[in-house]
């Protein structure tokens, strides 16, 4: 908690003008989301005491405080991952931080590969539940002030904000899935049978993110919306010179990137 607290009294002290409500966790290639985020304060993780920085491809390592929608947020360009070797904790920490700020609402968003058949490079998936086969992020002493030791994971995904932007959507004339992320650990992506193991227990995209920061948020207490967009097609038969790679990954989430500001910005206008 004194962890926490310090980061969080750093990042206040950063802040001029109302602390934010509103936090958002950019994905692979989605950092663009921030480019609309308005009198942008940018703060460097790597300024904030105890905080850990970014390594991964397609994630710059900034808070961005601002207005989006009218509303306060504070965005995350660049998450943390388990896969880049840090503690569950750590790769948390900065969504506590943001419970610490105030947020109470919580947007994430990822680049994931598709495992349903019907989903397609560039699609979009509203997330509406989740698998883990990554460790959790409350193994260890229960923090009582944030939460309960044994947090409900009935609704982990806000149901009311599920159906606005199903609204949102329908409004607008696009077509969003709806389905299950399955988080694994990466970084090595999957083999065939295992994305066909993911696939037959309920899985609609994979990846290897998220969850971690979506079952803290929820452990305090936040309301959560996610998104997914698929950025590469992993049901069926691969082509035998077919190979997964990380820049097409971010390639791909970065031409999405537009349709999914606009979904998030009017949920959060209608906040
Ligand atoms: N697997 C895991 N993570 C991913 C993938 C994938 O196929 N695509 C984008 N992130």
């Amino acid at each position: 908690m004194d962890t926490l607290k310090s980061a969080a009294s750093y990042v206040a002290d950063f802040i001029s003008g109302p602390m934010p409500e509103v936090g958002i966790v950019l994905g692979s290639g989605l950092g663009s989301l921030a480019d609309s985020i308005e009198n942008p304060q940018v703060l460097p993780y790597s300024k904030i005491p105890n905080f850990p920085v970014s390594t991964a491809v397609g994630h710059k390592g900034n808070f961005i405080i601002g207005t989006l929608s009218g509303k306060t947020v504070i965005a995350m360009q660049g998450r943390f991952h388990y896969y880049e070797g840090y503690p569950m904790t750590i790769v948390t920490m900065a969504v506590r931080v943001m419970f610490l700020l105030g947020v109470r609402t919580l947007f994430v968003s990822n680049a994931a590969g598709g495992i349903n058949p019907e989903y397609h490079i560039g699609d979009l998936m509203i997330i509406n539940d989740h698998i883990s086969l990554q460790p959790n992020p409350l193994i260890g002493p229960n923090l009582d002030e944030l939460g309960p030791r044994f947090p409900d994971m009935t609704r982990p995904y806000d149901p009311a904000l599920i159906r606005k932007a199903r609204e949102i959507a329908n409004k607008l004339g696009w077509s969003l899935h709806e389905g299950v992320y399955f988080g694994d650990t990466g970084p090595s992506y999957e083999t065939p049978s295992e994305y066909r193991f993911y696939r037959t227990v309920g899985g609609d995209v994979v990846g290897m993110s998220t969850i971690p920061e979506v079952i803290v948020a929820r452990h305090c207490g936040m309301r959560v919306f996610g998104m997914s967009v698929v950025t590469n097609e992993a049901s069926g038969d691969f082509a035998e010179d077919y190979q997964n790679d990380g820049e097409d990954v971010v390639k791909a989430a970065d031409a999405a990137a537009s349709k999914l500001t606009r979904i998030f910005k009017e949920l959060i206008a209608s906040l």
